[in-house]
Parts: structure tokens; C-alpha cells; sequence
């Protein structure tokens, strides 16, 4: 009896897929799963069997049942569906290009500074944007209450822990962590509390530059920014260093770049009283309270340090009039580079 069952199932199934239209289904239904049916003829002799092959074969039969029950329905769904020819694919369209992106400017220049200063024997570090007040300010020699803290006005997350203002505090982790010489440059993302402009935003990113070895020279910071900014705005470009302040250098030194729009004359980028300079980054000698802070001898170390603002750089040289513009995800900007 299983065996016929199982016969049953089988022909019932296919009978219920091979129905081509409403009629031939309404026959097999009948065929397979009306009263008059084999399996229900089936179903009623149970009455006549042992208890145990009564279990067995009733169990049996009512899978079956069920089976072809779900069979059924399906070939109605399939008949209701497909009564109109199912869609059809037209294989000679051409194909839909996926949408390929691109990297975000900033993120392009990030590496491609990176590359320039790989090219000049600098390695990559990197460090926390979440950075303790010590990394942040007082190891860079702005001890609480110093003055040029509220210069990098930044966001406190509790009274020693901010968004790190600028990355050198990297400079302070990657001493703190090994002897000299070092050789490093440290991008990244920092943070500030500034009212929101053409020229400033809240959250921007830094290439912060350390040199530290026995004989380190002003000269030496000279000639690797020249390279650098030539590498970058081009052969022709021509740089100077103004005296400038910054706590964690002496001397420290504003670095300009003579503008490339005027050629120095005076115009609308560089501003008529920058005398035709742009300024591009601060620099300066390490001062020696950083270097007694992370526990390296300043009688036996010099050192130079830079630092810069990528957004910057990338407004300069490709004429990005808002420093806004990076940071609203418009792509008829952002395609552009
Ligand atoms: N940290 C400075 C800023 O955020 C930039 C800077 C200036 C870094 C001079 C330096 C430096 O290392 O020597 O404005």
C-alpha cells in the first residue's frame, strides 16, 4: 500500500505541473484528490487494517495528501499568473553600467602627500581624533591655562579629553613610544570650535610633519618644505618663511608660498595686503619643554616639526572656493576631481 501511495504522490504531482490550462487542472484535481479518487478510496479502507498499519499507512497517505494538496495550489497560482506570456528578455539591449565612484579629493591628496614625504624617507603615523588635554596641548608645551589654547579652541568630551585640535598631538604619542631619530608625518582628521565659513569648518585635516635626529637644522626643515611644496604646487613654485608664533617651536616660522594666480603682484586669492604670498603652513624648531615632556634629552636632539592644513592646500590648487564644499556630499562638486 505505501508503494501505491508513493505512486500516487508521484503521478499526482507531475499531472498537477503538466496541467496546461484551467480544465486539465479541474481533471487531475479530480483525478488525484476527489472523492472518488484512488487515495481517498484509499484513506476510507484504513478502517479495515491492523492498528499498527493503520499508523503507519494513514500517516503515510495524509503526507501524500498534503503533498499534492500544496501541488495543486501552486498550479493554480501558476495558471492564474501566467494566463499572459511571462516577461520577456531582450538579450541585444546593451547593459546597464554600474555607477563606478571615485575617492574624495581630500582623501586622494592625503595619499598623495603621503607618497611625496614616503619619497623624502618619512613613515606614516597615526593616533587617536579622540586625544587626552596632555597629547593635545600640555606635552606640546601649553600647559593648562596658556593662551594659545584658545587659539585651537576645540570640543571637550570631559575636562582632560577632547577632539584633538590638531595632529600634533601625534608627534607627543610617537615619541612618547620610541628613542630618536624619528622621521614621521602624521595625517588625520581634527576638530575645532569655529564658526562655520567659507575658509573654516569644525572638523578638517592635518599633515603634521617631526624630524628628530642629532644635527637638525632650520636649514634642513627649509630645503624638505621646498621640495615638498614644489612636489606639489609645481616646479615653479617659490616659498618664504615668516616669523611666526606656535608654542611647541622655537623658532617657529609661518611657511608662504608666492602666490600662483598673480605672481606675487597682490590679487583676489592671496588678499592685497598678503603682498601676493598665501600662506600655506606653520613650522619651527621642536622646542625643547616637548622634547623634556616625552623624556628625550634636549641637549642631545634637535628636531624640526610642520604642520598643515589639507583642506587648504587642495583650495589652493584646484580653486575650491568654499571649504564647505568637501563636506556636503554634492556629486556635481565632487566629480569634478
Ligand atoms: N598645530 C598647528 C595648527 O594646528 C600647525 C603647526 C604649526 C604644526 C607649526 C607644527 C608647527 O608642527 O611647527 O595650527
Amino acid at each position: 500500500m505505501i508503494e501505491r501511495i508513493d505512486a500516487l504522490r508521484t503521478e499526482g504531482e507531475r499531472a498537477f505541473a503538466d496541467s496546461g490550462d484551467v480544465a486539465a487542472l479541474e481533471s487531475a484535481r479530480v483525478r488525484f484528490l476527489g472523492r472518488k479518487s484512488e487515495l481517498t478510496g484509499l484513506l476510507r479502507g484504513l478502517k479495515d487494517l491492523s492498528p499498527e498499519e493503520r499508523a503507519a499507512v494513514g500517516a503515510h497517505a495524509n503526507k501524500a495528501r498534503a503533498h499534492l494538496e500544496q501541488c495543486l495550489a501552486e498550479a493554480e497560482a501558476r495558471l492564474a499568473g501566467g494566463a499572459a506570456p511571462g516577461p520577456t528578455r531582450d538579450v541585444t539591449l546593451p547593459g546597464r553600467r554600474p555607477p563606478v565612484g571615485h575617492r574624495h579629493l581630500i582623501d586622494s591628496v592625503l595619499e598623495e602627500i603621503e607618497g611625496i614625504f614616503a619619497g623624502l624617507g618619512f613613515s606614516v603615523a597615526e593616533g587617536p581624533d579622540v586625544e587626552s588635554d596632555w597629547h593635545a596641548f600640555t606635552a606640546l608645551n601649553m600647559p593648562e591655562g596658556h593662551p594659545a589654547r584658545a587659539t585651537t579652541d576645540t570640543f571637550y568630551v570631559s575636562r582632560d579629553v577632547c577632539l584633538r585640535p590638531h595632529t600634533s598631538s601625534v608627534q607627543i604619542r610617537v615619541m612618547e613610544s620610541q628613542p630618536p631619530p624619528v622621521r614621521i608625518i602624521c595625517p588625520g582628521r581634527v576638530y575645532r570650535n569655529e564658526a562655520v565659513d567659507a575658509t573654516h569648518h569644525f572638523e578638517f585635516h592635518q599633515v603634521e610633519g617631526l624630524y628628530v635626529d642629532r644635527d637638525v637644522s632650520l636649514a634642513d626643515l627649509k630645503g624638505i618644505l621646498d621640495r615638498f611644496l614644489k612636489e606639489f604646487f609645481g616646479p615653479e613654485t617659490v616659498i618664504r618663511f615668516a616669523p611666526s608664533y606656535y608654542p611647541f617651536v622655537e623658532p617657529g616660522a609661518s611657511v608662504d608660498i608666492r602666490c600662483f594666480f598673480c605672481k606675487g603682484k597682490g590679487c583676489g586669492v592671496c588678499g592685497p595686503l598678503s603682498g601676493g604670498w598665501l600662506e600655506v603652513l606653520g613650522a619651527g624648531m621642536v622646542h625643547p619643554n616637548v622634547f623634556r615632556a616625552v623624556g628625550y634629552d634636549p641637549e642631545a636632539w634637535m628636531g624640526y616639526a610642520f604642520g598643515m592644513g589639507v583642506e587648504r592646500l587642495v583650495m589652493l590648487r584646484h580653486g575650491v572656493p568654499d571649504i564647505r564644499m568637501f563636506y556636503q556630499n554634492d556629486l556635481r562638486v565632487l566629480r569634478q576631481f
